[in-house]
């Protein structure tokens, strides 16, 4: 069972009738590696302004209808603090690639968020081994960057200019550093197949990913994707509860994109090998401009009352709320 090879894993995907059992088996891995406990990340989205151009995100910057905004470094410590007010262990730095914010800037940032005694997530996109590295002796504990897709020909296609060599070099980078490494991918992208939808898989296992997520593709209509359909909501969660009974320990968050595609989505993935959710914290003004897809942000506006909600909902399933910082456990990072 720890060793699915490609074809397996294929034919996992493709029948239907072992939906139901993959979803309860990596339920079961998830209750015997890591618990009933789920983690609370605290998003904040500090930058909408992008250097890239992913076909299929509504933040590329080719899309001239968003409103482009930038937090100060102020505003940024601001939300953390509120955050950590909340009782959150985990705060999420997440933008675009943005230039704007310099190696020096980032690093004050980080060390003063790290003030707050939490753990800090950075999720910047592609950066040097030499910004790497000055994040991480900032205080930095965690690193989040998508492979999207290891279907190189897909990669190219969905990623004008980017290289999915440096993607990678990127991921071994972080790893080397010390980080906790978090990848993932996207399903639904258009003529992906199942057979790349499983190397992604054997991909997050080989290079020992601490933290996976996935999500399903939403379209957005001022996207060259805007005529496609969204991913199926099913294959994802599938996608995630293999990666679940392969990876075992490791920290996988149910996506906001499935929550959007499908109502009740989170709580689905909660009980498909799912244990983290990670609530938008930005505030409300800004978090509208933050697009990548539609109907992203249709969650509660006050941060009390919304993290009320999730902790009832993590509750009406049996589940408890982590005080802890949400290191993998086990892992080399755990404290
Ligand atoms: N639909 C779903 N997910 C998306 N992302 C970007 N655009 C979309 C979209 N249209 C995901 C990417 C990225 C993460 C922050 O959001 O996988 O890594
Ligand atoms: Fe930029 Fe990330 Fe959107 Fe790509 S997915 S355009 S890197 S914000």
């Amino acid at each position: 069972m720890n060793n699915y090879t490609k074809k397996e894993i294929v034919d996992l995907l493709k029948d239907d009738s072992q939906t139901q059992w993959i979803f309860d088996t990596a339920d079961g891995v998830r209750k015997q590696y890591v618990g009933d406990n789920i983690h609370l990340r605290a998003l904040i989205e500090f930058s909408n302004i992008c250097k890239n151009n992913c076909l299929y995100c509504g933040l590329r910057c080719a899309n001239k209808n968003v409103e482009r905004y930038r937090l100060t470094e102020e505003e940024i410590i601001s939300h953390a603090q509120k955050a950590v007010e909340l009782g959150y262990k985990t705060i999420v730095l997440q933008g675009g690639e943005d230039d704007f914010y310099s190696k020096d800037i980032l690093c004050k940032i980080i060390s003063q968020i790290k003030n707050f005694d939490v753990a800090v997530t950075l999720s910047l996109g592609e950066k040097t081994f030499e910004e790497l590295k000055a994040f991480k002796d900032a205080g930095a504990d965690r690193y989040l960057l998508r492979i999207e897709t290891t279907d190189k020909n897909l990669y190219k296609k969905m990623h004008p200019y980017m290289d999915y060599n440096n993607r990678i070099k990127c991921l071994e980078n972080i790893k080397k550093l010390g980080y906790e490494v978090g990848t993932g991918c996207l399903v639904g992208l258009p003529n992906q197949t199942f057979d790349s939808l499983a190397e992604d898989i054997l991909f997050f296992k080989e290079i020992e990913a601490d933290m996976i997520g996935i999500g399903p593709l939403i379209t957005h209509p001022q996207t060259p994707l805007k005529d496609e359909c969204n991913g199926d909501f099913n294959l994802s969660l599938k996608v995630m509860a293999l990666t679940r009974i392969l990876l075992k320990d490791i920290n996988i968050p149910a996506t906001t994109a499935m929550e959007t595609l499908v109502q009740n989505g989170r709580i689905l993935a909660l009980q498909s090998g799912a244990n983290v959710i990670m609530p938008n914290i930005t505030d409300f003004e800004v978090r509208k401009k933050y697009e990548i897809y539609p109907n992203k942000n249709t969650i509660l506006q006050d941060l009390q009352e919304n993290k009320s909600k999730i902790e009832s909902l993590i509750k009406s399933i049996g589940r408890t709320v982590s005080n802890e910082y949400g290191f993998r456990k086990g892992g080399k990072n755990e404290r």
